[in-house]
């Protein structure tokens, strides 16, 4: 899908559907209104007879052959006084989804009035928001139902800073199809996504974008001693990789994030096997390695002034003559011995050697993400992804990021109790911690690895997929943490 300009007045615009907004309180305002001018009143019609209200993601579709624009789609932005530029991904995303099913090819968006002297980050959004609304989920399909026609959004800019909607279209456009690409990766079923396919899907991708990439195969992660990845490795046919994607912004720095994400291909739980119910969804256990592979890839493409690398130790968990036994003690690349209490615990033992190769590498800051534990979605449900840290400034200025992306992170605390939970009788660690707080003692694990450099554990196990379709959003991966991690890079570079 393409997303570009238009200076065309809204109600002069030749296109298969024009879509407006409206919002919850108040009368029609700019496009809204300039269009409701020529239509003799048509949306303050659905208004007045309350057939549309204006709440968020809301949509009504009025047609008007005799226009150019041929239709209008009225999608309510809520109340006009609480409007936060995000919304304008699930307002552009909601369109696609709906002109997309109903065969519109080519549709005009307008942008709303408060985008005035913010026109960057709302037309950043729509184009994020459009491409997002894209995605396709029925690739194995032989006759899809629900694949999108739009292949053409245009963001309207008459009576905006051009320059500004144009820059937010380019940004918009890279964290869309980034966001897209994450969600492709997880998608693909485990048989498609082996760890070897996801090392030719991130080498592709970062010589494409620009980046240096490497892939370590077991000999060398072997010779790199890591042997906590390496004993989730052991019970599977399928040979682990450990990825690695470069981007060098600012060579004259010492500065250095390090993106870590977890990459277990399917997570069948291993000898501590997993019920069968829902296992399927355990193809989305690399969520946390697509989201880094793409962040990396917008990275690339946006090239903010900063050094980043991305790590991605990628296997699959897997019973079998060869796994990992309940009571083995593996040697993480630190030294540090761990008891394997629980096979199921897979993704701390694969992070924790992920975690320190990045403080090998030299990283100043690192932010894993994992979906890593169900009790993250006990806790936050599907509402929110967990953070927490060993250092309070890097968190509040990483929060301070996220927050205006959309996608949304809640600091959980890592009190001492947590580590003390982790101690084992006969080696340094246990890779267990009990039931109760089991997203906090599992940070505490992943904390013991990461040394003195300052750390952001985000638990998206609740967020990397969910179950339901949205007005915006297919059902499946949602492309969690893609967003706040670019713009957690993009804030570094800024100061
Ligand atoms: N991948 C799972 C966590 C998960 C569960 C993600 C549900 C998304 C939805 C992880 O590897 C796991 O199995 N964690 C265990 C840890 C436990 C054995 C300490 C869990 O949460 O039950
Ligand atoms: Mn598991
Ligand atoms: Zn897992």
């Amino acid at each position: 899908m393409q997303v570009r300009i238009a200076h065309d007045a809204p109600a002069a615009v030749r296109a298969g559907a024009l879509v407006v907004p409206v919002f919850s309180d108040g009368n029609l305002t700019g496009a809204a209104q300039a269009v409701d001018a020529v239509l003799g009143g048509a949306i303050a019609d659905l208004l007045a007879a309350s057939e549309i209200k204006g709440k968020l993601a809301e949509l009504a579709l009025v047609h008007a052959k005799d226009h150019p624009f041929r239709r209008v789609l009225v999608v309510g932005l809520g109340e006009s006084g609480k409007l936060e530029p995000h919304a304008l991904a699930r307002y552009a995303g909601a369109a696609v989804r709906y002109l997309g099913r109903r065969n519109v090819g080519e549709i005009a968006i307008a942008l709303p009035p408060q985008a005035k002297g913010h026109e960057a980050t709302f037309a950043s959004f729509i184009a994020e928001g459009a491409i997002a609304g894209s995605f396709d989920t029925s690739t194995y399909q032989a006759s899809p139902e629900k694949r999108t026609a739009v292949d053409t959004v245009v963001v309207l800019s008459d009576g905006f800073d051009v320059k500004a909607v144009e820059s937010g279209v380019h940004r918009g456009t890279i964290l869309g199809e980034s966001v897209n690409f994450a969600r492709r990766l997880a998608l693909t079923p485990a048989n498609d996504m082996t760890p070897s396919i996801l090392a030719d899907e991130a080498s592709r991708a970062a010589r494409t974008f620009g980046l240096d990439v490497e892939v370590f195969d077991e000999a060398r992660i072997r010779e790199e001693k890591m042997g906590s990845f390496l004993s989730v490795a052991q019970g599977s046919a399928q040979p682990p990789k450990f990825i690695m994607l470069r981007y060098n912004g600012d060579p004259s720095s010492k500065d250095l994030l390090a993106l870590v994400g977890k990459g277990i291909t399917f997570d069948t739980g291993g000898i501590s096997l997993k019920p069968p119910e829902r296992m399927e969804e355990m193809k989305y256990d690399m969520s946390g390695g697509a989201g880094v592979i793409a962040a990396m890839c917008a990275i690339g493409r946006l090239r903010p002034k900063l050094n980043v690398v991305g790590l991605v130790p990628a296997t699959e968990n897997m019973p079998g003559g060869k796994a990992t036994k309940p009571g083995d003690i593996v040697k993480a690349m630190n030294g540090t011995t761990i008891e394997v209490i629980n096979t199921d615990a897979e993704g701390r033992l694969i992070l924790a050697d992920a975690l320190c190769y990045a403080n090998k590498l030299g990283a100043t800051k690192i932010i894993d993400a994992a979906t890593l534990t169900g009790a993250c979605v006990i806790a936050l449900g599907h509402a929110a992804s967990a953070a927490v840290t060993n250092d309070e400034a890097l968190v509040q200025s990483f929060l301070a990021a996220a927050k205006p992306s959309g996608e949304r992170y809640w600091q959980m605390p890592l009190y001492d109790d947590y580590t003390s939970a982790m101690k084992s009788d006969i080696a340094d660690l246990k890779n267990t911690g009990g039931r109760p707080a089991g997203t906090l003692t599992a940070g505490a694990f992943l904390k013991a690895f990461v040394g003195e450099t300052p750390w952001i554990h985000l638990d998206i196990a609740g967020t990397a997929y969910l179950d339901n379709e949205s007005a915006w959003q297919a059902k499946g991966p949602t492309g969690t943490p893609v967003r706040a991690m670019v713009a957690f890079a993009e804030a570094l570079a800024k100061g």
